[in-house]
């Protein structure tokens, strides 16, 4: 049976036809919730989406294609999460990345993403399996008036990214023995030594003499992503080709994961190389992208065609890509 079983995604998309597709995965054309409902029930294994923000301003994506404010954002959002749910295996996971938004006209943050976080741990639904922080120092101040101009706030760094499980025990697949970092220097040393001072901690914490210490492949990684010292696990390249090539036709992603961060929880949240990982706000496909390197079956959904064509250098060479795009041998399926 398992031979036979198909290399890429599509078929557990019905009646829709791929934008494109690679070995492993197929990317299409439209809107999230009418593409996610057409997905068969329980055959995803894990959803790594970034959703767009509640925007404050519009001006944002270059093709803006929906405003979701603030105080909507629960009646956009959940019924897409509730299709999240019905397409999730029962041990699948949802890694959701809602970025924070400040209010406008006051130095004070939106609590729209905690609301979401609630909402979907409602009975229940989903639980909170871990909640990890996506470090991002690149990220300019904003907004300016409170960083730059008053001088009364920090510039955000760290944005939440919620780790969801479908089964309400926490029950999903996760290892994390598959994205563990280097071993800081003190750490080997106190390996090499052998010996810990054992006993209680003043947390109340007991540590017992040689609980520690034995020496794995690394240590264990905190939820902190993308962390330094990742032991080197793959061949995935960084966004190079897909940002020299989408700068010529000016149709850059402006808000894409650095290929790390959905390389980590396709690491740890899937075992086997038939499992399937769904993004349903792809933009530049970076979720695909890293899926496809890792062996792993995706899909992709995605509402602006800019973005999707852009996405296809991830996957091909750019006289392919050209050829693709001049032959409309791309396939426009929703
Ligand atoms: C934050 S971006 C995702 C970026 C992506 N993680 C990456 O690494 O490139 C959100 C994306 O959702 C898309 N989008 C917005 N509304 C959508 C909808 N209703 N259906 C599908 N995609 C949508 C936007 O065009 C945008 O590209």
């Amino acid at each position: 049976m398992r031979n036979h079983e198909p290399k890429t995604a599509e078929y557990l998309v019905r009646k829709t036809a791929p934008y494109y597709h690679t070995v492993k995965g197929a990317a299409y054309l439209g809107d999230a919730l009418q593409l996610l409902e057409t997905v068969r029930d329980e055959t995803i294994d894990l959803i790594v989406t970034s959703p767009p923000f509640a925007l404050v301003f519009q001006k944002r994506y270059k093709l803006a294609p929906d405003f979701v404010d603030a105080q909507h954002y629960l009646d956009w959002f959940m019924p897409i999460a509730r299709e999240f749910h019905r397409v999730l295996k029962k041990d699948g996971s949802l890694v959701l990345h809602l970025g924070g938004s400040w209010n406008p006209a006051y130095p004070t943050k939106s609590l729209y993403n905690f609301e979401v976080l609630t909402e979907l741990c409602k009975n229940d639904y989903f639980s909170l399996a871990q909640d990890f922080y996506w470090f991002n120092p690149a990220k300019m101040p904003s907004p300016i008036e409170w960083t730059n101009v008053r001088r009364i706030r920090v510039k955000d760094a760290v944005e939440p990214i919620w780790w969801l499980s479908k089964d309400s025990k926490g029950r999903t697949k996760a290892r994390n023995t598959r994205v563990l970092i280097e071993y800081t220097k003190s750490m080997l040393k106190l390996l090499e030594r052998g010996s810990y001072s054992s006993g209680q901690r003043p947390s109340g914490y007991n540590i017992s003499r040689a609980g520690f210490l034995h020496k794995n492949r690394g240590a264990i990684p905190p939820n902190l992503v993308p962390y330094p010292n990742m032991l080197p696990f793959s061949n995935t390249e960084s966004n190079g080709a897909y940002l020299s090539n989408c700068k010529k036709y000016d149709m850059v992603h402006p808000a894409r994961f650095p290929i790390m961060v959905p390389e980590f929880f396709i690491r740890f949240l899937t075992t086997r190389k038939s499992q399937v990982v769904l993004d349903a706000f792809a933009g530049s496909n970076s979720t695909g992208y890293a899926a496809e390197k890792l062996g792993r079956k995706w899909l992709a959904f995605e509402k602006s065609e800019e973005y999707l064509k852009g996405s296809m250098f991830r996957f091909f060479g750019p006289r392919e890509v050209e050829k693709m795009w001049s032959k409309d041998r791309v396939r426009s399926g929703a």
